[in-house]
């Protein structure tokens, strides 16, 4: 069957962090979600996915081209990654000019450019904002931004770097709609997530990550049964015992 995304034994080291034989496969279509604590080297694995970062060794294919110097424009048409934060990510003056690079970029024309652009802001609901300086927006809207410029770029692979921190409900759901309609046109989806929720409800395979090792790789069936998949969420009901201890104690 073919990848869409291949890691094949990576290995990888900043001064003081070291990736460790790193293998993980995604087949077209299928929707991983990446649990680990943080520092466990979930975006640095991303940042290699993308070229960003170069292994030591090992290889990373994304359908079957390998993800070198000579490859990296065709891959990274491939590829739409959302960043954690926003700010990294937007860097043109206006919405409009933001979204649009990528199609600019493409060589389209420019009514083609237009429809992909109003396309892309119609699907995050920001029609409007199109010459809203990108600075003076709020954290969900930029990320809304950030997703049309990735949307309008009709990518076949989706990474998500946490993409729902910092959002309230009705944004999470919007969202969630919008990457649901890309699923169903057959895109790939890696993504990261600290919430027990979209882990077991919004995957169809779990994969773990601690200190730059991939642990654990399994359906997400299997894997909300594993312990060292429940030690890598965490127990957040356990919180209730601390707090109430600590509210019994000042009263
Ligand atoms: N540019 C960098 N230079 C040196 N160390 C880095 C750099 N980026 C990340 N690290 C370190 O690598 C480890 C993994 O980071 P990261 O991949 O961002 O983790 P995660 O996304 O899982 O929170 C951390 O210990 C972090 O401090
Ligand atoms: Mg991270």
């Amino acid at each position: 069957m073919t990848c869409a995304i291949d890691v094949s034994h990576v290995f990888f080291s900043y001064d003081d962090f070291r990736m460790e034989d790193v293998s993980l496969q995604l087949h077209i279509g299928e929707q991983k979600v990446l649990v680990g604590l943080n520092g466990s080297g979930k975006t640095t694995l991303f940042k290699l996915i993308l070229g960003l970062l170069e292994p030591t060794s090992g290889s990373i294919h994304v359908f079957e081209r390998e993800v070198t110097h000579e490859n990296l424009w065709e891959i990274r048409q491939d590829i739409g990654f959302l960043f954690q934060n926003p700010n990294d990510q937007l860097f043109a003056p206006t919405v409009w000019e933001d979204v649009s690079f990528g199609p600019r970029n493409l060589g389209l024309s420019k009514s083609e450019i237009d429809e992909r652009v109003r396309w892309a802001l119609e699907i995050v609901d920001m029609i409007g904002y199109e010459e809203r300086p990108v600075n003076q927006l709020s954290h969900g809207q930029a990320k809304r931004i950030a997703l049309a410029g990735i949307i309008a770029m009709r990518p076949s692979i989706l990474i998500l770097d946490e993409p729902f921190t910092g959002f309230d409900f009705k944004m999470v759901s919007n969202m969630i709609e919008i990457i649901n309609k890309m699923r169903q046109d057959g895109v790939t989806i890696l993504y990261t997530t600290h919430n027990r929720f979209f882990i077991e409800n919004w995957s169809d395979s779990v994969a773990v990550i601690e200190n730059g090792r991939i642990v654990y790789d399994g359906s997400t069936k299997e894997a909300m049964d594993q312990k060292i998949v429940k030690d890598n969420i965490g127990d957040w009901s356990g919180l209730k015992h601390l707090i109430r201890s600590f509210n019994e104690g000042i009263r």
